[in-house]
């Protein structure tokens, strides 16, 4: 079984890429959505929760985990891979080398949160793959909380969005990075405010890839979901 968590419901984005390419595969998978959202906790706590995400998935027979968030896996994967050798844990990062090479105009927009941008590996991303174009951060407040809450399309959560990708547009950007497992879920009504010459990237079918070359696909395609505020 492969285990996934995120802070939330944000990583079922992730989930639908990796059941895509290996629909056989059991996955069982636990939003923590009573301590959603993470971005703006200390990489120690979201450390502290992500291990017990973990533990609870590899105690119920997990043989990988996936990381399904940008957030944790900037606080905290290495430290996991450590604790947890040798078991293969998969995180995930903004997509900057894809959107570097796929941006014609030079500027990519990254809508990521407040920990993933201001992250020592962030950093490095943009030092090893965005060397020759300008990118522009916004850590869009509300946008997490927005899914968590269901509310994909409503007047206010069109309005968080236009908040934070106006600019980005004015500034030039013709590609933007979804580098929160979060917002692949607003994903239509970006798309719609951006217009079809905007390209949005984000991980999700990379990280299904990278699962298909280290887990083998065995079980029956099961998917079995927790949120942790139903289980402590
Ligand atoms: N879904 C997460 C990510 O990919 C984090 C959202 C949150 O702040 O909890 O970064």
């Amino acid at each position: 079984m492969l285990g996934v968590f995120d802070s939330g419901i944000g990583g079922l984005t992730v989930v639908r890429e990796i059941q895509r390419l290996l629909p056989s595969l059991s996955i069982s998978y636990i939003g923590d959505s009573v301590h959603a959202p993470y971005g703006p906790r200390s990489a120690e706590e979201i450390f502290q929760l992500s291990l017990a995400q973990s533990e609870r998935l590899l105690s119920q027979g997990g043989t990988a985990l996936v990381i399904a968030c940008n957030t944790a896996t900037v606080a905290a994967a290495s430290r996991l891979r450590a604790h947890f050798s040798p078991i293969p844990i998969i995180g995930m990062e903004p997509a900057i080398k894809p959107a570097a090479a796929a941006t014609k105009s030079g500027v990519i927009g990254v809508c990521a949160t407040v920990g993933t941008l201001q992250s020592a590996r962030f950093a490095a991303l943009l030092d090893h793959f965005a060397g020759d174009v300008t990118v522009l951060t916004r850590s869009c407040p509300g946008w997490v909380e927005a899914v968590e809450a269901g509310d994909f399309e409503t007047p206010k959560t069109l309005a968080l969005l236009r908040r934070e990708i106006e600019p980005l547009l004015a500034a030039g950007a013709d590609t933007l990075v979804l580098g929160c497992t979060h917002f692949p879920a607003l994903r239509s009504p970006i798309q719609a405010l951006v217009g079809p010459d905007v390209t949005l990237i984000d991980t999700g079918a990379a990280v299904a890839r990278r699962v298909a070359e280290l887990v083998p696909e065995t079980g029956d395609g099961a998917l079995s979901l927790a949120r942790l505020h139903r289980l402590y």
